[in-house]
């Protein structure tokens, strides 16, 4: 796909959700499907970008065109992350845990009696410290998942991990957003926010990468 709007960039995407282990059989995770995140690294690839698809564990076939890394969890992710050849523009569209647990090595027993309780142990911001990190992509592009005041929050992510647009959607109870194939998203940069209207992932994922490509070519964001 030569001469495509992102020909000659390489595109990293992070895309599904992270499985942080509680001990070998049990593990946290959230409901992210991977449909957004592998939509966006199809139509990035679709554009002409080199891409590399960091994924968790998701259901979904690999995309075509993309070289693909599968890993299970955050620390994991953000080492294939750092491993990756430099890139262009960095998409996070994956629901990285925040937390992991401190696991425990062998199987938790319930015939040891009592219920256990879980210590949780923050887990490494990817997006932060590819945002703030050396080598930093031209373009770096966060999602916020959130269940009230979408853009407030959004712009205080983009503020804090220091990345320079934020995909924000609304993932409240009964948006269906999680593991659904629409969504509606709005396009928060330092300067403004552009809303689009609900869209299957695949035409959100299209809308983003022509959006990407004219900013990174130097027009004006929102
Ligand atoms: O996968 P689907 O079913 O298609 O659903 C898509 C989606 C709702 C998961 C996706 O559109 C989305 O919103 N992804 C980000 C979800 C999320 O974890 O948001 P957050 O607000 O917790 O994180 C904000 C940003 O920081 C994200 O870009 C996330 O990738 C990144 N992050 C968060 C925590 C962490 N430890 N490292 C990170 O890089």
């Amino acid at each position: 796909a030569s001469g495509g709007a992102l020909a000659g960039l390489h595109v990293v995407v992070t895309s599904g959700p992270t499985h942080e282990a509680i001990d070998p059989v049990r593990y946290i995770a959230n409901r992210s499907s991977g449909k957004q995140g592998h939509a966006i690294a199809a139509a990035a690839a679709s554009a002409g970008a080199r891409v590399t698809l960091i994924a968790g564990p998701v259901a979904l076939a690999d995309p075509p065109g993309c070289e693909v890394i599968h890993v299970e969890n955050a620390r994991d992710m953000l080492a294939a992350v750092e491993a990756a050849p430099p890139a262009d523009i960095f998409i996070g569209a994956a629901a990285v845990a925040d937390w992991r647990v401190e696991a425990a090595s062998d199987k938790m027993k319930k015939e040891n009696g009592g219920a256990p309780s879980l210590a949780l142990v923050e887990n490494p911001d990817i997006l932060a410290r590819v945002a703030q990190g050396k080598n930093r992509p031209r373009l770096v592009v966060g999602f916020a998942a959130e269940t009230r005041d979408v853009l407030r929050h959004a712009q205080e992510k983009l503020a804090r991990k220091g990345c320079d647009l934020i995909v924000a959607n609304d993932v409240g109870a009964g948006s269906g957003v999680f593991g659904g194939d629409s969504n509606e998203a709005h396009l928060v940069s330092r300067t403004g926010v552009e809303s689009w209207p609900r869209l299957s992932k695949k035409e959100v994922a299209a809308r983003l990468v022509a959006r990407l490509a004219q900013i990174f070519h130097g027009e004006a964001v929102s």
